[in-house]
């Protein structure tokens, strides 16, 4: 992948602004940033909403589990007020709504497929089903991750000329086997367990290393220097700043 940039913006601009909302792509945008990190989950009635978590109570006003609502139900909570009053009135986007706006804007997207347990597949499918029907051909195509490797297996099927990024929190002993066997195209890895060996490693597969979640610097100029070619920071604008004065 040749066009990967040095920073994505990690659920839009997650230190700025209430992570995964519109609110929060903007505001990436407004940051500098042209390429952006989402996650995405299924809805009771199977529609591709931006969530994080499995569960609605730290992001929303709501309760419960996501995978539990239908979308009328879910877009009558409020998904910025928590994190502040002046995003009172966010809601949970849908994958179209971010894609009316990611186009709009030509941003550079990695759609992170987030299921709920046990909705593996049902929900690869359904946000690369979405994305396949929308992405227009003169963007570059998104970059589809997870840590779930059953999603990166629909990813094959469904878009199997779209880039693959193989998440990983600790690594299997076998994540070069399972990332020759998945077509993985980047290699997509925590920072807190990175060390010049390990990043030499990913690289020596011949694969961009991608780091998350980065937002010190410090730690920033460490990874670029050991090859590391994009992270993924909550503060975008503020990130960039501090390494184009070093
Ligand atoms: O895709 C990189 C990163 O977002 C993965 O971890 O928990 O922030 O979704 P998480
Ligand atoms: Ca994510």
């Amino acid at each position: 992948m040749s066009m990967l940039p040095r920073i994505i913006g990690h659920r839009g601009a997650k230190e700025s602004a209430p992570e995964n909302t519109l609110a929060s792509l903007r505001e990436a945008v407004r940051q500098g940033v042209r390429w952006i990190e989402i996650d995405v989950m299924l809805t009771r009635d199977r529609v591709p909403v931006l969530i994080h978590d499995d569960r609605l109570d730290r992001t929303t006003d709501g309760t419960g589990a996501v995978a539990d609502l239908d979308l009328a139900d879910l877009r009558r909570l409020d998904a910025g007020s928590w994190f502040d009053p002046r995003f009172a009135g966010e809601t949970v986007p849908t994958l179209d709504e971010c894609l009316d706006f990611v186009i709009g804007e030509g941003l550079g997207l990695n759609m992170e497929i987030k299921p709920y347990p046990g909705h593996e597949v049902a929900t690869a499918e359904a946000a690369i089903a979405l994305l396949r029907r929308r992405w227009p051909t003169d963007l570059p195509p998104p970059l589809l991750s997870s840590f779930e490797t059953v999603c990166l297996e629909v990813a094959q099927l469904q878009a199997p000329d779209w880039p693959r990024g193989y998440l990983m929190w600790e690594p299997p002993s076998d994540w070069a086997t399972i990332a020759d066997r998945l077509g993985a195209t980047t290699l997509n890895v925590e920072q807190s367990r990175q060390t010049a060996e390990s990043v030499a490693a990913y690289r020596a597969t011949g694969r961009p290393v991608l780091v998350y979640t980065v937002n010190d610097p410090t730690r920033a100029r460490e990874l670029f220097g050991w090859g590391v070619t994009s992270i993924f920071t909550d503060a975008p604008g503020r990130v960039a700043a501090a390494l184009s004065t070093s």
